[in-house]
């Protein structure tokens, strides 16, 4: 599959997905978002992938926004659809069933902080800033942020972040749990493939089925603690349960991927 705004590529299992609009600090434009959700399907399928990384190109942005200049004529049924087509990708992402990193090398603001948010962790540069600048534009946040923001910092420090449009640094989203980690930019993509190395050594069932029990915990229409008890059942008839019980009890290591 060939992009026109990302580029895409396959290294020992790991899927990188990076935007590829230096020159606009990769600001995500709607063909850009489409790939995405295109890359992020593409890979969720595939069984070479074990886990996914979403980073920006250079060294400046991971995503400074929705493409201003695309939208800056829509009306209002255009700006919906901007909206409900950006959360479809946010949602694409954030349901996937392998994880996925956001490596965060710089600005992450607007729909690129939505996107970091959608991601299952966090890893950023120390140069990396967020923030929900929409209402200096006469928006809000249109992919997400006003729900995933209460969710990851909390309901208080949301609402102080979405009214003000305040940029944070990295200090700060680690601080208030927006990021997992911290790591110099020369470091950070083998610190991401690193935490998905270690993710990619357990049971990728076990994997799959614990996002899938966090995201029910967000889905209205699902009940979380019946959704892990289901999962849980459905471990035992499992060829990995077996994998794991056997490895620990004759005390080897065990090998999910053969
Ligand atoms: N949409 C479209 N273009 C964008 C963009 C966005 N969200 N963010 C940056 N760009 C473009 C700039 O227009 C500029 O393009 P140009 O060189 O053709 O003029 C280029 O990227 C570089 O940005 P610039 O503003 O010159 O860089 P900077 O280092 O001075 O500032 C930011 C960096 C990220 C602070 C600044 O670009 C910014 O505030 N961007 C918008 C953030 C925002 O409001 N996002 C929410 C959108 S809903």
């Amino acid at each position: 599959m060939s992009f026109q705004y990302i580029r895409t590529e396959l290294v020992e299992n790991l899927f990188t997905i990076t935007i590829n609009r230096e020159d606009k600090m990769n600001a995500l434009n709607a063909t850009l978002l489409q790939e995405i959700k295109q890359a992020v399907n593409q890979a969720e399928k595939d069984a070479e992938v074990y886990g996914i990384i979403i980073t920006g190109s250079g060294s400046k942005a991971f995503a400074a926004g929705a493409d201003i200049a695309e939208f800056k004529d829509f009306n209002t049924v255009e700006g919906q659809k901007l909206s409900s087509d950006g959360h479809e990708v946010m949602n694409t992402v954030e349901r996937c069933l392998k994880p996925v990193v956001a490596a965060v090398n710089g600005f992450a603001l607007g729909g690129g902080c939505e996107l970091a948010m959608a991601c299952h962790i966090r890893i950023a540069s120390p140069n990396a800033k967020f923030g929900q600048p929409e209402v200096n534009l006469g928006l809000i946040p249109g992919y997400g942020g006003t729900q995933r923001l209460i969710q990851l910092v909390g309901k208080g420090k949301a609402i102080e972040l979405l009214t003000t449009a305040d940029m944070i640094n990295a200090d700060e989203a680690h601080r208030l749990g927006l990021v997992n980690h911290i790591v110099d930019q020369e470091k950070l993509m083998e610190t991401c493939r690193a935490m998905l190395n270690k993710i990619a050594g357990k049971s990728p069932q076990g994997i799959s089925k614990t996002l899938e029990c966090i995201q029910a915990f967000y889905d209205d229409t699902k009940n979380g603690m019946d959704t892990e008890i289901g999962f849980f059942g459905s471990c035992f008839g499992t060829s990995e349960f077996k994998e794991g019980t056997s490895a620990f009890l004759e005390k080897r290591k065990a090998n999910y991927r053969n």
